[in-house]
């Protein structure tokens, strides 16, 4: 019904369809969509949360805290994750931002599962196969309740570490009532021996792209969206870009003056043994550019012969949404609900070409599947194989992406600029 789409009122275009996750609440749905994993269900999870979601006032707290606790597991584990609902209103879900969790687990209200409300539960079972740094955050309702506060960081670790970082740092970026904050705080400091090298997890939870500069030491890009690159090596000032909705973990080694991390130049990350600062940040010029960033490998997809291509156009028009007229978003022309969905058989290899003539900046978030950056305005991905789930397109700026169809179901592939979601910038990717 009405209440139960993402999209701030209209009804969804597939509310219906996935085998055994709809029409159901509580408990008993958490009982069901374990039943639809294909996982097996006997398989005892090897780590087990309870997030309990609250209401309070404008802010929605996630234990007690938001952001929420930041889930650890290790790579490989069957992670049980109980959403209880205390008391937001309308209902709401988790969505394993970046996660290529089985359908019925990727929490989308009105697609993948209804709205848990009040008083109820729902039961998230999914392995967490690939290490790297995500996020989890409400789906209902997502432009309003992800601002409020539900979300937090997912992280999983490898099996065998593959860095020399010896202390991990989590940095959720989160604006609250207008003003940046980093775990909640307006600063973040971590005791840093000179010498050590630090992995600092940015986490951009925001509408819109996060700009971070690094004062005292170069860094690396160890990875983006959860994907470690190939070969990184040392930067000096060059600000990088993390796109709404995205991840970058740096690589930072500590000297003996400390290491300062502007983000947004608003807040600041200090990296030492004392959280003073020891350097004044130089103004931030150039951005680093992810595409010749990093060594050349195997990329992973064999692109030479796609089974599908997909245009994606991003544009804007006056139209009605829900009955309200306007100038929404369009993909294709269409406008939300009317924008065809992207069909695909499981195996396909599908070719993605994305341009945005829309006027304005889109960070666009793929469910279920990460993607490979191909090129950027008919340049070649020449560094690293830069795979995403959240990519920032510019105004008038054109992507070619490639991704491999193997996690059947109906997925949301819309802009995290949220509020644009929210006004219909929405597509679906569906097998079958
Ligand atoms: Cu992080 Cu559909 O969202
Ligand atoms: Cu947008």
């Amino acid at each position: 019904s009405m209440g139960y789409v993402d999209t701030g009122g209209g009804p969804g275009p597939v509310g219906h369809g996935v085998p055994g996750s709809h029409g159901e609440h509580g408990s008993g749905k958490g009982d069901r969509a374990v039943a639809d994993l294909i996982e097996d269900p006997a398989r005892p999870a090897d780590v087990r949360f309870t997030l309990t979601v609250t209401q309070q006032g404008d802010r929605i707290l996630v234990n007690g805290t938001s952001p929420g606790p930041v889930l650890r597991v290790t790579q490989g584990q069957l992670i049980e994750a109980t959403l209880v609902n205390s008391s937001v209103r309308g209902g709401t879900t988790l969505h394993w931002h970046g996660v290529d969790v089985p359908n019925a687990m990727d929490g989308v209200a009105g697609v993948t599962q209804d709205a848990v409300p009040p008083g109820e539960r729902f039961v998230y079972r999914f392995v967490a196969d690939r290490a790297g740094t995500y996020w989890y955050h409400a789906h209902q309702l997502s432009h309003v309740q992800v601002r409020q506060g539900l979300l937090g960081a997912l992280v999983v670790e490898p099996t065998h570490p593959s860095g020399p970082a010896t202390q991990d740092l989590v940095a959720v970026l989160h604006q609250y009532d207008g003003k940046p904050t980093l775990n909640g705080a307006p600063a973040l400091h971590a005791d840093v021996a000179p010498g050590e090298e630090v992995r600092v997890r940015l986490v951009n939870t925001d509408n819109t792209q996060a700009s971070v500069w690094v004062t005292g030491a170069p860094y690396r890009v160890l990875a983006v969206d959860g994907t470690d690159l190939n070969g990184p090596t040392e930067v000096s000032g060059r600000w990088i870009g993390v796109t709404a909705g995205g991840r970058i973990d740096l690589g930072v080694v500590v000297p003996p003056d400390g290491v300062r991390i502007d983000v947004d130049g608003t807040t600041v990350i200090t990296l030492g043994s004392s959280p003073a600062p020891a350097v004044v940040p130089a103004q931030p010029r150039q951005e680093l550019d992810l595409l010749d960033y990093g060594t050349p490998a195997e990329p992973g997809i064999d692109v030479s012969d796609p089974e599908r291509r997909f245009e994606y156009e991003i544009g804007r028009r006056l139209g009605f949404l829900d009955g309200r007229p306007g100038r929404w978003w369009t993909i294709n022309g269409h406008l939300f609900p009317d924008i065809p969905m992207f069909h695909v058989e499981e195996g396909d290899v599908a070719v993605v070409h994305i341009v945005n003539r829309s006027g304005e900046t889109h960070p666009m978030h793929l469910h279920g599947h990460r993607a490979l950056v191909l090129s950027r305005d008919g340049e070649p991905t020449t560094g690293s194989p830069w795979w995403i789930d959240s990519l920032e397109v510019g105004t008038g700026e054109e992507f070619e992406i490639a991704f491999v169809a193997d996690n059947p179901g109906i997925w949301m592939d819309h802009c995290h600029n949220l509020p644009h979601a929210a006004e219909g910038l929405i597509a679906h990717l569906m097998y079958g």
